[in-house]
């Protein structure tokens, strides 16, 4: 392993979102990684107190950001890659190519054909294997399909960004229920991501601590195989997957996911909001079973 950059993870409590800043301590370069833009659902509000504490950071440590990466379109957050790649000097913004189907699935939902579905609203789409630096730590694009259908994992030297397939290994694994997901393809995209070095630290997507306890976020390749709840060695693929799917039939959808998704497939930009004022949700009814 080449190298190792140094991480900061940053908690959202409410919907127990883990986000992430990391860079390479020789040349203070670094990215921003699933950076949260606060929603509160009753009020249909938004701000960017999550976002400006990681600007702060990223400003008293001296960090030279050069990529905002989100790892899939979340279900549970609006991303503020847009809001930070305005602070931060227009720096280039990217996630998975396959968003684009996310995309096309969720433009279907909204019954919002104009919506663009080629992922333009991105500055790059990453496929597998793509590989770019960051400093001088050498950053490897999984693809990691699953929890969605365009699901990436950013392996940054030794650690990788794993985000929405892993938790922690007493939490076990993340849901592959939403539209596009399949507890399959996690299981395949998991085994790969255990695959990486037994040293390789796994920095993961979400905790949900009950209230004074800190958010468990990172455990290395080795912990995970050790004792993983779900998918620790030992464990079969259909095994996982019936436990998966059958978890998963008992989990409500979470409070945020039908306005998350549509401000998360403009790469997060609020719906209608392009003219100045106040933009608009779009909201299926019906199209949904109740959990
Ligand atoms: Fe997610």
């Amino acid at each position: 392993m080449s190298t190792s950059p140094i991480v900061r993870a940053f908690f959202d409590r409410p919907t127990g979102s883990l986000h992430y800043v990391f860079h390479d301590p020789a040349t203070m370069k670094g990215a921003v990684v699933d950076p949260v833009w606060n929603f509160d659902p009753a009020a249909a509000a938004v701000w960017t107190e999550s976002a400006d504490e990681m600007l702060s950071y990223i400003r008293d440590e001296g960090i030279s950001i050069e990529w905002i990466l989100d790892t899939h379109p979340h279900a549970d957050h609006f991303s503020a890659a847009v809001y930070m790649a305005g602070k931060l000097g227009g720096v280039p913004r990217a996630i998975g190519e396959k968003v684009t189907g996310v995309q096309r699935l969720w433009a279907d939902i909204y019954d919002d054909p104009d919506l663009p579905q080629d992922g333009s609203q991105w500055d790059r789409l990453f496929a597998e294997g793509d590989t770019f630096m960051v400093g001088e730590v050498p950053v490897k694009v999984m693809f990691s399909p699953g929890h969605t259908l365009a699901s990436i994992t950013y392996v940054a030297g030794d650690a990788a960004f794993v985000h929405d397939t892993l938790m922690y290994p007493s939490s076990g694994t993340s849901r592959a229920d939403f539209p596009g997901g399949s507890s399959a393809d996690l299981w395949d995209s998991i085994r790969a991501i255990l695959d990486l070095p037994a040293e390789t630290r796994l920095f993961v997507g979400h905790d949900y601590p009950e209230k004074g306890r800190q958010p468990n976020y990172m455990a290395t390749v080795a912990e995970h195989r050790l004792s993983n709840i779900h998918v620790k060695d030992g464990i079969d693929r259909d095994t996982f997957i019936q436990r998966r799917d059958a978890r998963d039939a008992t989990l409500r959808l979470p409070d945020r996911m039908l306005h998350a998704l549509q401000v998360n497939i403009r790469g997060g930009r609020l719906p209608g909001s392009e003219e100045g004022g106040h933009g608009y949700f779009k909201i299926p009814v019906g199209r949904f079973e109740r959990r």
